[in-house]
């Protein structure tokens, strides 16, 4: 096999429009780094980047998949509340938490927190998820015309907040899944990046008291759980986590790790399941097919998740949706030592990026890439590894990716069944990069006359 180098080396203006061009157009700027640079790119950014470049590294393919995750006690995730802040801020303490570390400091702290994330415990949710999520669906059903992106944000914080963290009250749900959402948002805004000012008026200023807000929230949330057995759900496993030689973690380091989990837990099921709808309404033959299966298998509120699991077309209906719409169009990561991958030297901390997207778009391994075809996945029992990498791979491979994959397909059957969606709006969708693939502006949608998404 080859061994891997640089396709391209990219400095100066064209470095600079890349950078920004991962914040305001991420799609075009993934596959334009592709098409015009290879899929081994070194990018040196002016003024903002470091002393010895590359300041960043971009590859694309299976092939180089597998050499990073090859390398994961080197490299760390850096994608969560990314913008640094002067000490003793709250935006400063929430943002170190366990994802941040790597090697035996990160596992040592996950087998513990993502217990109850755990296929055992998830299959058994079925019913528990179909009681959430129905109010939901049936409330939207009665609207006119609504906002596609907001319908499946609510849905996804009241489901996760409810089965993942033990939060009962759907209005406290929204509540707390709204402001971590927003202090997400404010840490992706190019301006916090650059005018890092504590001045009242300023983006930065609003983004220091979101992240206090979100801290004392947590605070009080968390401490709930108090005299709760362990690992019931992600709010008690992190209240009560312990590292090697029980030691017994501070207060502001569990609210980080539940302000990240919260955040994990919410955005990207609600984009996995925003697309999907947008992809059926889109395809509305697909539709029809699936509502034939669902019909055929007598989907109801009683379907268990291996039922569930059991539904070919549905299934692939799912995968193809991560496939040609993965939430994370890039998955960030930071080397936390000097490294090597191939023969590429990278220096510490170097980012590096995955591109789910453009990977997952390969004609050598998808035919006919960009059609929505969930027959492909017929013939395959599970997707590859490193061809496939919407939830990440190797040791840090996502630990929610078996409840996303129910949560999903759950909400899509429910519409289904219930009469499908109809989108109204019908140009292209732009996206921005926070740092998942999420629509700019609303997405209209109504309750479809025909009874078929359309
Ligand atoms: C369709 C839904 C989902 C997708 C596409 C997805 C995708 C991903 C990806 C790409 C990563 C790697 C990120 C990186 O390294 O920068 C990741 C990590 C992670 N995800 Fe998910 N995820 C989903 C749902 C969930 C859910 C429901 C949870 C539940 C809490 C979750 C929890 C996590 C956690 C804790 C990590 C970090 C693991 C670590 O420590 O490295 N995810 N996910």
């Amino acid at each position: 096999m080859e061994p891997l180098q640089f396709t391209s080396e990219i400095r100066g203006l064209a470095a600079l429009r890349i950078f920004f061009g991962f914040y305001n157009n991420p799609i075009l700027t993934s596959s334009n780094i592709l098409d015009k640079h290879g899929n081994a790119v070194s990018i040196a950014i002016p003024f903002f980047g470091k002393k010895t470049p590359p300041d960043a590294i971009i590859f694309y393919g299976a092939e180089n998949n597998r050499k990073v995750y090859a390398k994961w006690d080197d490299l760390r995730m850096t994608a969560l509340w990314p913008i640094s802040a002067k000490p003793n801020t709250a935006q400063q303490k929430i943002r170190h938490n366990y994802m941040c570390l790597s090697g035996k400091p990160h596992r040592d702290i996950a087998v513990q927190i993502e217990a109850p994330l755990n296929r055992t415990q998830i299959t058994k949710l079925s019913v528990e998820m179909h009681a959430v999520i129905k109010p939901v669906i049936d409330k939207v059903f009665t609207q006119d015309t609504f906002d596609l992106v907001k319908f499946h944000k609510d849905l996804s914080i009241q489901c996760a907040l409810n089965l993942l963290f033990g939060e009962r009250n759907a209005e406290r749900a929204l509540h707390i899944g709204h402001l971590v959402d927003r202090l997400n948002l404010s840490n992706y805004l190019i301006s916090n990046r650059i005018l890092k000012y504590n001045i009242p008026g300023l983006p930065f200023h609003r983004l220091l008291r979101q992240a206090e807000d979100v801290r004392d929230t947590l605070m009080g949330w968390i401490k709930e759980a108090a005299g709760q057995p362990a690992n019931t759900n992600l709010r008690t496993s992190v209240l009560n986590m312990a590292d090697a030689d029980g030691q017994v973690f501070s207060f502001d380091f569990k609210i980080g790790c539940l302000g990240t989990l919260v955040w994990a837990a919410i955005d990207t099921p609600s984009l996995g399941a925003l697309w999907t709808t947008i992809l059926l309404s889109r395809n509305p033959e697909t539709a029809a097919k699936l509502h034939d299966e669902l019909k055929a298998a007598g989907f109801s509120k009683k379907t268990s998740t291996e039922e569930l699991n059991n539904l070919p077309y549905l299934n692939g209906v799912v995968l193809e949706s991560l496939r040609l719409s993965p939430p994370a169009t890039f998955i960030p990561l930071k080397s936390v030592r000097e490294t090597s991958i191939g023969s590429i030297k990278v220096p510490a901390n170097t980012a590096i990026y995955l591109c789910p997207r453009e990977t997952q778009r390969d004609p050598t391994v998808y035919p006919d890439p960009e059609m929505f075809r969930p027959e492909r996945w017929d013939a395959k029992t599970a997707p590859d590894a490193y061809e496939f990498i919407a939830f990440s791979g190797g040791v840090r491979r996502c630990p929610g990716a078996t409840f996303a994959t129910i949560y999903i397909k759950m909400v899509i059957a429910m519409l289904v069944e219930r009469g499908g969606l109809e989108l109204l709006t019908r140009e292209s969708i732009a996206v921005r990069s926070v740092p998942t693939m999420e629509p700019l502006k609303p997405v209209f949608a109504r309750p479809s006359a025909s009874g078929q998404f359309c």
